[in-house]
């Protein structure tokens, strides 16, 4: 029988065309053809909608546990599908860590009972190349070192040659800007190494990274944050100044710039949103509570900038949905036959403006509070399930990124 066709405007190929025919045959794409064809259910898109892949989001905190007070596994996951995210890869900084295969184990049953959307994990460090081969053996999708876990980073970068677990670094030493810790990281990697730097933020920092990326024939790999390419402290009011603390800490206009100029250069290879949900009270009050949510407005954000033509579509979608889910290994991030229906349909005439008392997560605050934006997310797609139409329709489904691997076969 055939599936829904979803018929109007859609990226393709790294091109925009305006009749596309996108069949979808249970979870997959099965044909993608330029004009109307087919027959059966059909989704015909209005103009100014716009059909895209859906986001993969490798820096997510999703917290639940001892902290589910700010967030947990079903809200956190709902933000991603209220925001055109259909996988996401959760660190392991949770409390309890994720530092052992056991809790990784855990880990995985909670997401599994819980999650909106597709997921991997992250694990936090471990000293034991057996244990790194065990989480490998789950599906861990890399181990994340924090700014204390690094006085041990030739360690674990035994630990990931021996294992071949990927690092992800948080690179941001206590007391140490992150131009310094990326330098000192840096001088430890050697060919063959794999490296994702989170949420680089200084112009600095990404200037010795392209040098590094070119010289020393490891895989390194950079994440932005929405924040980080939008935002600058010198740019915010005082009002978003109190809930704009963040690590790293948003840097200034020139830096923000420099980052925003790598996603074009190709030098940042990720859009990440770094969701990482605290309390107002736990805000407000100064008290250690780094970042807030993001998850709800990272694609829009980002469209926005496509729209007002600061930065080219396909770039983007290259950066929030194919390479991030490439990174995954997942065939996921493009309209294309034989990837995973994961869709976003988008309206580009209807202007609205950021409120966070509207988000699905449980931190309703933002430092984009207000900002105008000329992308509505209308309807998502997850394996060819619609999960959100301006109102969540799933409450569960997620599955973990081995499964997905599995199913394509
Ligand atoms: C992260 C968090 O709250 O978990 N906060 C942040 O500001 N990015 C922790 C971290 O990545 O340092
Ligand atoms: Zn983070």
């Amino acid at each position: 029988m055939a599936g829904l066709r979803i018929v109007g405007r859609a990226l393709v190929d790294g091109k925009l065309l305006d009749e596309v025919t996108v069949e979808i045959d249970g979870e997959f794409i099965s044909s993608v053809s330029i004009g109307e064809s087919g027959s059966g259910p059909r989704l015909l898109l209005s103009k100014g909608q716009l059909l895209l892949p859906s986001a993969t989001d490798l820096h997510v905190h999703l917290r639940d546990w001892d902290q589910a007070y700010k967030e947990d596994v079903f809200t956190g996951t709902s933000a991603a599908a209220a925001g055109g995210i259909t996988t996401i890869a959760e660190m392991p900084n949770t409390v309890p860590p994720i530092r052992s295969p056991e809790a990784l184990r855990e880990r995985l049953k909670l997401l599994a009972t819980r999650a909106v959307v597709d997921y991997a994990v992250h694990i936090g460090p471990l000293k034991k190349p057996e244990d790194a081969s065990r989480a490998l053996e789950l599906g861990a999708c890399g181990m994340k070192l924090y700014p204390e876990d690094l006085e041990r980073l030739e360690d674990y970068l035994r630990v990931s040659r021996e294992s071949g677990i990927r690092l992800v670094v948080h690179a941001e030493l206590k007391g140490g800007d992150e131009v310094e810790t990326v330098k000192m990281l840096l001088s430890y990697v050697k060919a063959g190494d794999d490296i994702r730097l989170a949420h680089i933020s200084r112009a600095e920092s990404l200037r010795i990274i392209e040098l590094a990326k070119k010289e020393l024939g490891a895989r390194i790999t950079v994440e932005a944050t929405p924040h980080h390419l939008l935002l600058s402290y010198e740019e915010l009011d005082e009002n978003s100044r109190r809930i704009s603390t963040v690590r790293p800490p948003l840097a200034s206009m020139s830096d923000r710039q420099y980052i925003f100029s790598g996603l074009k250069r190709c030098s940042v290879d990720f859009i990440a949103s770094d969701h990482a949900p605290h309390t107002l009270e736990e805000k407000l009050s100064g008290k250690n509570a780094p970042g807030f949510p993001g998850l709800e407005i990272t694609y829009p954000l980002m469209l926005t900038e496509w729209f007002e033509d600061r930065l080219d579509i396909s770039t983007l979608v290259k950066k929030l949905c194919r390479a991030p889910a490439e990174y995954l290994g997942i065939p996921k991030g493009e309209i294309k036959k034989g990837f995973y229906a994961d869709l976003a349909v988008f309206d580009m005439r209807e202007r609205w403006s950021i409120s966070a008392k509207d988000f699905l997560s449980k931190a309703k605050y933002t430092p984009f509070e207000g900002r105008k934006l000329s992308a509505k997310l209308i309807s998502v797609f997850r394996r060819g399930e619609l999960i959100y139409n301006g109102e969540l329709i799933a409450k569960g489904g997620g599955i973990h990124v081995s499964e997905l691997r599995q199913k394509h076969g």
